[in-house]
């Protein structure tokens, strides 16, 4: 049996990690283990440090937290068909997920258990460091994009290539992680796709396939996207970022087509003190939520937040884990972006890696080499 190591969040009160030994669990029906290479660091992993209970209010301690992993695969479990041991993968880690909700399956650790829909082979070109960009991000925009009770979008596909829908997705915030496989993911389902990003970013995000991108810092943003959608039909818009629903609801409310937005931002104080506030929060929800509310009524546009964990149990995560993202990314039609930030080696450098994500970071992800 292998030793196995892991990051543990010991309390909800809890300021620091701490690295010690963990169980070694083989997998069950359709899950693999990998032994991990590579994991990536996302807002909520500090945030639930910073929260505690307030957030994910499920999970018990001791906890494995962790979601974007990359690694070599160790074990397979009956009914896997379609990995096998050394394959390199990538996976989203779903420890977090309210039906795992066990340590076994987080990513900070050295081995992980993996859900075998939720897992993408990756290129023997691409090193773990850049696989591990990719899985909380893809299902993040994944799920507001394609879940029948979102967006709703046409799927991805690599062959046939989709159809051309003729309609075009707003994408606010696309140089984050979860905005950049938004644009990636609606360019390969069919869609034209305008974002917003800071003016050093409008290149990357125009590699990723958006026709259009707006400094969402002008004071003119919203003006300027609503003249870019006359005469276009909106598939919706995707908002990421503080800030980035309330834009969405003054572009939608002057556009033709789907007026949803789904979200993936749930909104802070800004600028978010280093430990959030309880009252505070609550009361900055509240007016926020008040305000939102009373705007989507009266002009007819919906709003629907995101939870990043909710396609793997509904069709969404399969259809693009394992149909989809495997042979895209093997073709090159689809790459993982951001490109990595590796600020450090080894489990010891996670909480290091907590502290560099919450201080901000531009078009780049905050990856852990192990
Ligand atoms: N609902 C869920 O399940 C879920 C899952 C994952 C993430 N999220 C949320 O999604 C958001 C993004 O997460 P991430 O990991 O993708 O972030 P990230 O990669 O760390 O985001 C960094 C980027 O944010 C951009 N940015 C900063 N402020 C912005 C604003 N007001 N509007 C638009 N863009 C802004 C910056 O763009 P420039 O450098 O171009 O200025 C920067 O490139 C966070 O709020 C996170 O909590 C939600």
């Amino acid at each position: 049996m292998p030793t196995n190591t892991a990051v543990w969040l010991t309390s909800p009160t809890s300021k620091s990690l701490e690295v010690k030994s963990a169980p070694y669990t083989s997998p069950g029906r359709n899950e693999l283990v990998i032994k991990n290479g590579a994991v990536a660091i996302n807002p909520a992993d500090w945030l639930k440090q910073d929260l505690g209970n307030m957030m994910f209010g499920w999970i018990k301690y001791p906890f494995i937290n962790g979601t974007d992993v990359a690694g070599e695969v160790v074990e397979v479990g009956p009914g896997v068909t379609h990995f096998k041991i050394g394959d390199r993968v990538v996976s989203h880690a779903a420890s977090i997920c309210k039906d795992y909700n066990n340590s076994a399956y987080g990513a900070f650790q050295t081995y992980t258990i993996l859900l075998a829909h939720m897992t993408s082979h990756i290129p023997s070109t691409m090193s773990y460091e850049e696989g591990a960009v990719l899985p909380l991000g893809v299902s993040t925009a994944a799920c507001g994009l394609f879940q029948k009770d979102q967006l709703a979008l046409q799927l991805p596909s690599v062959s046939p290539r989709p159809t051309n829908t003729g309609k075009t997705l707003l994408v606010w915030g696309g140089s984050t992680t979860v905005g950049s496989n938004a644009i990636q993911l609606a360019v390969a389902a069919g869609y034209e796709v305008i974002t917003t990003a800071s003016p050093r970013n409008f290149d990357y995000v125009k590699k990723l396939g958006a026709s259009q991108a707006f400094d969402y810092n002008s004071r003119t943003v919203v003006a300027d996207i609503i003249h870019a959608f006359k005469g276009k039909t909106i598939a919706g818009a995707y908002s990421v970022g503080q800030g980035a629903s309330e834009a969405c609801m003054d572009v939608l409310n002057k556009c033709e087509g789907n007026k949803l937005i789904a979200m993936a931002s749930y909104p802070l104080p800004q600028p978010p003190p280093k430990h959030l506030v309880l009252l505070k929060t609550i009361f900055y929800f509240m007016s926020w939520g008040i305000s939102m509310w009373f705007k989507s009524k009266t002009r007819g546009i919906g709003m629907k937040f995101i939870f990043g964990d909710t396609l793997i149990g509904n069709g969404v995560g399969k259809a693009v884990y394992e149909d989809f993202l495997s042979k895209a990314l093997a073709d090159g039609t689809y790459i993982a972006a951001p490109d990595p930030l590796v600020v450090g080696k080894g489990l010891e450098s996670v909480q290091a890696g907590f502290d560099i994500q919450r201080k901000g970071v531009s078009a780049k992800k905050v990856v852990i080499s192990l």
